[in-house]
C-alpha cells in the first residue's frame, strides 16, 4: 500500500504503511466485537453483550490513535474499510475464543509495526507503540481469564456463566 506523505513528515514511510494496515486491524476488531455483542445481546446475555459493546469502542478508540497519530506527525491515514465479518457464532465460549484470536492477531501486528520503527530508527513510533505493547499484553490477559472462567463452570447454564463475565 503506498501512502500519501507530506514533505515534512518525521516518521518513517514504511512505518506509517504498517500503521495504515493496524488502523484496518483495530476498525476489523471493533466491528468483530459488534457482532459478537449483537450475538450475545439477541441471547439475552446481558454481561457478555455490555462486555463485546465496551470492546467494540475500545478498538475504535485504539483505531482513532492511529488516525490521530499519523496525521499529527505528518502521514496521511487512511480511513478503514472492513469486510467478512461473521455473524455466526457456535457458543459463548467460541466467541471468547474467537475474540482470543483477534487480540493475538493484533498483538503480533504491533509487535512487528514496533520491531520495524526500531530498526528503521523512527522513535516516534517506536514510543508511540509502547502504549499498545501494554495494552495487548493486558487484552489477551482479560480474555484468557474469562475463557479460564467459562472452562471453570462447564456445564453449567448459560445465563449463571454470563452473569459471571465482566461487563467491561
Ligand atoms: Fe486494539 Fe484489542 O486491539
Amino acid at each position: 500500500m503506498q501512502t500519501a506523505i507530506r514533505k515534512d513528515m518525521i516518521l518513517n514511510v514504511d512505518v506509517v504503511d504498517l500503521l495504515n494496515q493496524q488502523i484496518m486491524l483495530e476498525q476489523k476488531a471493533s466491528s468483530k466485537y459488534l457482532a459478537m455483542a449483537s450475538w450475545c445481546d439477541q441471547k439475552e446475555l446481558r454481561n457478555s453483550a455490555s462486555y463485546f459493546y465496551n470492546q467494540a469502542e475500545e478498538e475504535r478508540t485504539h483505531m482513532m490513535k492511529i488516525f490521530k497519530f499519523i496525521n499529527d506527525n505528518g502521514g496521511s491515514a487512511l480511513s478503514p474499510t472492513v469486510s467478512e465479518i461473521t455473524h455466526e457464532f457456535e457458543s459463548l465460549r467460541a466467541i471468547f475464543e474467537a475474540s482470543l484470536n483477534a487480540e493475538i492477531e493484533v498483538t503480533q501486528s504491533i509487535h512487528h509495526i514496533f520491531k520495524t520503527a526500531r530498526q528503521v530508527n523512527d522513535f516516534t513510533s517506536e514510543i508511540f507503540l509502547q502504549w499498545f505493547v501494554t495494552e495487548q499484553a493486558e487484552e489477551e490477559e482479560k480474555v484468557r481469564d474469562i475463557l479460564d472462567l467459562i472452562d471453570l463452570m462447564g456445564d453449567m447454564p448459560l445465563k449463571m456463566i454470563d452473569e459471571r463475565i465482566p461487563k467491561e
